[in-house]
């Protein structure tokens, strides 16, 4: 504050003295003496600097100390208008939210269908897509890398119905499949891995996996792989993978276990920003 004071006030006097005070004589051109020409027409000269700068100057400094008065800057004196940035986002923000309150409850209102037909209502759902889900299911939810399902397949592991979409978004899904290596050994991972791939084909009877399938497996994916969406179990009698249904992915998944987790949204998201996105997943 005194550093804008005291460089106020010498720039002030710095402007004055250069057009107000007399000219002191040229000292390197002596009086009298001839003023020095190079190049036929080239002199050195001592113009007074042009009128208008000074103007200019003034308005400049005249500016400042007007702009002083009214906003912020000078120390801690807050301005003739009290602008503030954070009062500034403050008055957006209410305009932001009384405006897009009616529009909200509107929304809210309305059914998953009648969300699902509206082209904006998906527009703004597609784009809370991109900015929270895409870096993981990809751009458009179809997956990615064998870790993150496909959206789009209408498989659902955690179940497809609205309400169940709507749970696995706010409280997150924690997979558990267990690993078998312990139990089955080399071979026995082998032959059930076989006999998984086959159920998608119709299983193959006195399959030498089927026995141990029965055993350990029925309890979470069902006796003929339909899975079971209270677990997160997947379907695994169709051709759609989550970790892959190559015999050596398969293989793994039963030797080492799984353990995917789909994290919670409810914090981060509002209702109708859940809305939405169930809209947006849900629709036919
Ligand atoms: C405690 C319940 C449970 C049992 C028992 C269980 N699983 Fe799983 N299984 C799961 C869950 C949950 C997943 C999903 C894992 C994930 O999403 O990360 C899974 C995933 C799988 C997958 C991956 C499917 C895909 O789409 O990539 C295969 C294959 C599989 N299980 C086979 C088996 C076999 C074979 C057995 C018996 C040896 C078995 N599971 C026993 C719960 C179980
Ligand atoms: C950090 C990565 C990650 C992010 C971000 C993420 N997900 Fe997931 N999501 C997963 C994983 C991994 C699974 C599979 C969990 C499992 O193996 O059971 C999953 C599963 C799901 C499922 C269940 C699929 C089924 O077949 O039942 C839905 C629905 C889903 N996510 C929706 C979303 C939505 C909507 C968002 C954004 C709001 C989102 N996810 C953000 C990783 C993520």
């Amino acid at each position: 504050m005194l550093l804008f004071v005291f460089g106020f006030i010498g720039l002030a006097w710095l402007v004055l003295s250069v057009y107000f005070l007399p000219t002191a004589p040229d000292d390197h051109v002596e009086a009298g003496a001839e003023e020095p020409v190079w190049d036929g027409n080239l002199r050195e000269g001592n113009n007074p600097a042009p009128f208008w700068w000074f103007w200019l100057l003034l308005a400049a400094m005249v500016f400042s100390v007007v702009y002083l008065m009214l906003y912020p800057g000078f120390g801690s004196y807050a301005g003739a208008f009290k602008w503030s940035q954070g009062g500034q986002l403050r008055d957006h923000q209410q305009e932001f939210i009384a405006e897009f309150a009616a529009v909200r409850g509107e929304l809210l209102a309305q059914s998953l269908p009648e969300l699902a037909a509206d082209p904006r209502a998906m527009d703004t759902a597609a784009g809370l897509f991109r900015e929270n889900c895409a870096a993981c299911h990809g751009a458009r939810a179809t997956g990615q890398a064998n870790l993150f399902p496909n959206l789009r397949d209408g498989d659902w592991q955690w179940g497809g119905t609205p309400e169940q979409i709507e749970q696995t978004i706010r409280h997150g899904r924690t997979a558990m499949m267990p690993s078998w290596q312990a139990v089955l050994n080399d071979e026995g991972v082998r032959n059930v891995a076989g006999y998984v791939q086959t159920l998608a084909t119709g299983a193959v009877e006195n399959h030498p996996g089927q026995g141990q399938y029965m055993q350990l497996c029925v309890g979470c994916h069902g006796p003929t792989g339909d899975g079971n969406p209270l677990l997160g179990a997947p379907r695994l009698n169709d051709d759609i993978w989550l970790y892959g249904g190559s015999a050596a992915a398969v293989s793994q998944t039963l030797s080492q276990g799984r353990g995917g987790q789909m994290p919670a949204f409810g914090q981060r998201l509002d209702d109708l920003q859940i809305k939405l996105l169930v809209a947006w997943l849900a629709r036919p």
